[in-house]
């Protein structure tokens, strides 16, 4: 059966019997200003009623004998069939009584104690209880002697209120070591129209169990911790052990001389279980050379068992970079390379202005020394037809007067400088000779006629003897030239231009800036006319 349906059972058993226990004990300890009774003993039922009229009672005097005690005695006296009551007892009640029934006596001796003004009992009126940790602890207020009078009942631990349980006017459960304590049942009484308490106190001491549990250190069983010489270290150790355990830190010969080592006392708390945790710590003021890479051991033992854990002192690491220095390192990092990929794009993008820049800016010249005469050597195609008329102009008036003009680049234009007569071939090997580079201005019928004698020997300077670069500008879009030589489609494809007609007409477009990139280095000189330079160049 349940252990709270036994209690009720006993509960309804007793209230049901309401009957009042008499008191062998000689000597009765009880609180002023409650209620309290005598019964003498040895009456049993069947004589009950016709006793009631022999029993007389009697108070001791010390000076004057003894005295029958009547409902006139006191008016919180009351004599009731067998009992004698106290509505209720005050410290002048203090003393002996005792009952007559026929032959017999009985006597008692009445100490009552004074109210303590303080708290909600009197330390000289506990009742002391062990209870073991884990095991059940059950306190029930009730008092079967006033039961029909009780309407009220409260419980205090340490003169706090506490609610009951429900039906039980107690509490019960596991016990732990903080349930110890003082509780105190305070029963409300009714009698004649007062209220009385009837109070009732335990002095609850939680014992620890007797079950011995296997002594054991928590955590790791090895520890490795980084110091810096001359560090204050302090090396912790937590056991869960009986009472009488061994709990120490084994300290070397060395170290124990040492007042940099100091083992402290143990700290020690009881678990809720009934079991002792404690707590030892080994410290070093000033870790030295000597204390680093030696075994320190805690143990805690007993004759079952033991349990031992290690701690070691390393060196800190000097190396170790912090976690956050190391991200942001990371991300710099990254940033870092970002910017660089992103400033090498804008680099290749705009790689044309910045040489161009840089040229101007630093006054690169690289046409002083060479000992050639002309810039470039321009081939175009000479006769003028209607139909490649254009293509004559450009060589003829757009090129030299953008190349000559704005940036004062000097061309050999062969109809404008080769005096007419001398043998063709050779002046223009030597021209090409003298040229630093051969801008080739391609078209349809270029290829045909004398133009290829220039070709030719351009890519013999260019191919062969690498002494000139070749320009390549595509004055009709490319693909039509089938026809090409199979060497001059090596040029590097950034060596051809395509001319644009109107897209390619102002000097800043991006053909002629192409152009001047692959054109020598030549310090400016500004013998262009303002009149000639703004408007460009008149559309053919
Ligand atoms: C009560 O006492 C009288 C004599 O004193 C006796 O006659 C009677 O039987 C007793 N009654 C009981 C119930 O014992
Ligand atoms: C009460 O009575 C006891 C014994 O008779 C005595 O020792 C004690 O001092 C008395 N207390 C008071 C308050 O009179
Ligand atoms: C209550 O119990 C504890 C432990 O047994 C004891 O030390 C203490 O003196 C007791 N208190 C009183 C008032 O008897
Ligand atoms: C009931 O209260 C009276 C008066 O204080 C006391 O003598 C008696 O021991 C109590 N009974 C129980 C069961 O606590
Ligand atoms: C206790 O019961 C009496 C009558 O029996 C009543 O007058 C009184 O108010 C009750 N007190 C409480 C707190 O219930
Ligand atoms: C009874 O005890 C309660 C507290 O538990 C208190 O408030 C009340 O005054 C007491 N009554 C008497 C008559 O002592
Ligand atoms: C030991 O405990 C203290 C606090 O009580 C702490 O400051 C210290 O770092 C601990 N030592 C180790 C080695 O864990
Ligand atoms: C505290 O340490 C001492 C010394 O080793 C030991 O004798 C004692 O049992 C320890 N106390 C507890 C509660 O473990
Ligand atoms: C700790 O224990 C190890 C063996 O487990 C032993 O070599 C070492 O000397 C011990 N340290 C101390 C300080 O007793």
């Amino acid at each position: 059966m349940h252990r709270g349906e036994l209690f009720l059972l006993l509960c309804v058993f007793s209230v049901g019997s309401a009957s009042r226990s008499c008191i062998r004990r000689h000597q009765i300890h009880t609180l002023e200003g409650e209620p309290f009774y005598l019964k003498h003993c040895g009456i049993t039922s069947s004589e009950h009623k016709n006793e009631t009229a022999a029993i007389r009672w009697f108070r001791v005097h010390a000076s004057h004998g003894y005295v029958e005690l009547n409902t006139q005695s006191s008016p919180r006296i009351t004599l009731q069939s067998h009992y004698l009551e106290f509505w209720p007892v005050e410290l002048e009640d203090n003393g002996t009584y005792f009952s007559q029934v026929g032959n017999d006596h009985q006597t008692w001796t009445l100490i009552v104690i004074k109210r303590n003004e303080h708290s909600c009992f009197s330390e000289k009126l506990v009742i002391n209880k062990n209870v073991e940790v884990k095991k059940s602890l059950l306190i029930k207020c009730e008092n079967s002697s006033y039961s029909e009078l009780i309407n009220h009942t409260s419980l205090y631990k340490n003169c706090k209120e506490i609610v009951l349980q429900g039906l039980l006017r107690g509490i019960q459960k596991d016990a732990e070591f903080e349930d110890g304590g003082y509780y105190t049942c305070v029963h409300s009484v009714h009698h004649n129209g007062k209220q009385y308490n009837l109070t009732k106190t335990y002095n609850i001491t939680i014992i620890e169990g007797n079950s011995k549990i296997t002594p054991a250190i928590l955590g790791r069983k090895f520890d490795t911790v980084e110091v810096d010489l001359g560090e204050e270290v302090e090396l912790n150790c937590t056991a869960l052990l009986n009472k009488n355990d061994l709990f120490y830190w084994s300290i070397r010969k060395e170290d124990r001389s040492n007042p940099n080592v100091h083992e402290d006392t143990n700290m020690t708390t009881w678990t809720s279980e009934g079991k002792l945790h404690a707590f030892k710590k080994l410290t070093f003021r000033n870790v030295a050379e000597t204390n680093l890479n030696v075994l320190y051991n805690c143990t805690v033992t007993n004759e079952e068992a033991t349990d031992t854990k290690s701690f070691m002192l390393v060196r800190k690491e000097m190396a170790d970079i912090p976690g956050h220095v190391f991200m942001r390192g990371i991300i710099m990092a990254v940033f870092i390379s970002v910017a660089v990929v992103c400033v090498v794009i804008l680099c290749v993008i705009y790689k044309v202005d910045l040489v161009l820049f840089y040229r101007r800016l630093a006054e690169r010249d690289e046409t002083l020394t060479d000992g050639k005469t002309y810039d470039a050597f321009v081939s175009y195609l000479k006769e003028c037809r209607p139909d490649n008329g254009e293509e004559h102009t450009f060589a003829v008036e757009t090129l030299p007067g953008v190349l000559e003009k704005q940036f004062g680049y000097k061309l050999c234009i062969f109809e404008r400088d080769v005096v007419p007569g001398g043998a063709v071939v050779d002046e223009i090997q030597s021209l090409i000779e003298k040229s630093r580079r051969l801008i080739i201005v391609l078209s349809k019928s270029y290829l045909t006629n004398e133009t290829r004698l220039e070709l030719e020997s351009g890519l013999h300077e260019a191919l062969v003897e690498r002494k000139i670069k070749i320009i390549l500008i595509e004055f009709t879009p490319a693909g039509s030239f089938t026809f090409l030589p199979p060497s001059l489609k090596l040029l590097k494809p950034c060596r051809v231009l395509k001319w644009q007609a109107d897209k390619s007409l102002p000097y800043n477009s991006r053909f002629w800036k192409n152009l001047l990139y692959l054109m020598p280095a030549k310090a400016i000189k500004p013998w262009r006319d303002e009149a000639e330079a703004l408007p460009v160049l008149s559309t053919p």
